[in-house]
């Protein structure tokens, strides 16, 4: 395996975690109704839940929660937000969220009227949602590589072009209020979009009048993998990547908490005067005055400086680095994953490792259960128990073609030796898959399920 590079940080302040025996892990998946979002936090060793919120945050940015002005209008935290906003995606007008959710939420209230199609290359499942709450038709475009976990290709997350065109003739430019691209493509892998095909992407909407909005939550190691796999960039600075690319754009959506390195946060940015007032009056409504916007003025602080630290390139080598060596010892386990590895996640073929298990019967939380029981450690399913969905018009529920369970590596918190022992983990799993059985809902709300449902072992 390659050597990747060490972390670029010494560490000053610890948490303890501690590791509880297998019968009181068994005691907590059964209460927790087999989700592990239901598990008490102190009761995992090592949790990959998700990379959002989850990070450390620096001694400048420590430092920089002291100098919150909590200001009710016009805060000096609200100024040097906009000054590193502005710096670094260049679009004229930008209000702050409490997280990247209420940005889509705020956009979508603002731009979609119901029946109208949003197209991307794959929404979030907290975008779908926002959009589909609206009345919106949320719909991916991806190409079909991202769709084969072991077909290589750099850009993955790529919008396939004609897909799109063919979807704006079939629909109509009048019914799309606005296109998105998610960068990187975390429903589908983490998986990078390259600065060509946003480009054309950018040409298809503006030619059609279709305004274009990018799901920026993990720009900067977008930005990184252009730089490493795209012909041209290998020289440029990250900040000039990110500024070539959100020039293709006319707005964005962010959930700082990904990239900016923030426990809280998100942004809105847009070009467009008038969807800019109407963005304020629902920020109003529903986060707070247009310089705070649902946040603290330490958050906005700590935000200022970790957009900074996100794009600095010895942080981003590391960070992609260690994401490829805990997949690489996956890998070497004899576990499938998505590859090439992902910018933020390790996303595990659950379906190869438990193909006994059928779709109906969530393989992906299967394996996420057995994480747990074996090492108590947390993943997420990202399959059917967050994807398998009726169909509007038929009735009938249609399957993901991907059942995965992704390993999402917070920021700069845990060390080689914790990916180590995850891997360990997984191996012993292997060991005994045919052994493993599937589940069935107990519960399942109607829309976000993942979060909330729960199950019982078939
Ligand atoms: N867009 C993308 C691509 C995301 O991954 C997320 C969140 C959001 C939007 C929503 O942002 O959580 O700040 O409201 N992803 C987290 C995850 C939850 O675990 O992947 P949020």
């Amino acid at each position: 395996m390659p050597i990747y590079p060490p972390e670029p940080f010494r560490i000053k302040v610890t948490e303890p975690i501690r590791l509880i025996p297998p019968a009181a892990r068994e005691a907590a998946l059964k209460e927790a109704g087999y989700n592990l979002f239901f598990i008490k936090a102190e009761d995992i060793f090592i949790d990959l839940l998700t990379d959002s919120g989850t990070g450390a945050m620096s001694q400048e940015q420590w430092s920089a929660v002291m100098r919150g002005d909590e200001s009710y209008a016009g805060a000096r935290s609200y100024h040097r937000l906009k000054n590193a906003v502005e710096d670094i995606f260049g679009f004229k007008y930008f209000v702050p969220t409490h997280q990247g959710r209420a940005a889509e939420n705020i956009l979508s209230a603002c731009l979609i009227k119901a029946g109208q199609y949003v197209p991307s290359n794959m929404h979030f499942d907290t975008t779908d949602a926002n959009i589909r709450a609206r009345g919106g038709r949320p719909t991916n475009l991806v190409i079909d590589e991202a769709f084969d976990p072991d077909v290589l290709h750099p850009f993955k997350g790529n919008m396939d072009i004609s897909k799109l065109i063919a979807f704006i003739n079939k629909v109509g430019a009048a019914n799309i209020p606005f296109g998105m691209v998610t960068v990187t493509n975390n429903a589908g892998g983490g998986q990078p979009v390259s600065m060509e095909n946003l480009k054309t992407t950018a040409e298809v909407y503006h030619s059609n009048g279709i305004p274009f909005f990018i799901d920026a939550a993990r720009y900067a190691e977008n930005c990184f993998f252009i730089k490493e796999r795209e012909h041209g960039y290998a020289q440029l600075p990250i900040k000039d990547i990110a500024h070539e690319m959100f020039a293709l754009a006319d707005g964005m959506t962010m959930s700082a908490k990904k990239d900016a390195i923030v426990n809280i946060g998100g942004l809105l940015c847009m070009n467009d005067e008038k969807v800019f007032e109407k963005v304020k009056n629902e920020l109003i409504l529903r986060e707070g005055f247009p310089t705070y916007g649902g946040l603290a003025g330490r958050d906005l602080e700590a935000m200022a400086v970790g957009l900074y630290e996100g794009i600095d390139e010895s942080y981003l080598s590391y960070r992609l680095g260690q994401t490829a060596y805990l997949s690489g010892c996956i890998n070497e386990a004899g576990i499938p994953t998505i590859q090439p590895a992902g910018g933020h996640a390790v996303y595990l073929n659950a379906a190869a490792v438990l193909p006994h298990i059928p779709q109906s019967e969530f393989p992906g939380q299967a394996l996420c259960v057995e994480l747990f029981r074996e090492g108590a450690i947390r993943g997420v399913e990202i399959g059917s128990v967050m994807f398998a969905l009726p169909d509007p018009e038929t009735g009938k529920i249609v399957y993901p073609k991907l059942e995965l369970l992704r390993l999402a590596i917070p920021r700069r918190t845990y060390t080689q030796s914790h990916m180590d022992y995850v891997a360990e983990t997984l191996k012993r799993i292997k060991d005994r898959a045919p052994s493993i059985y599937g589940y069935k809902f107990t519960y399942a709300p109607e829309l976000l399920r993942h979060f909330t449902a729960k199950f019982q072992p078939l």
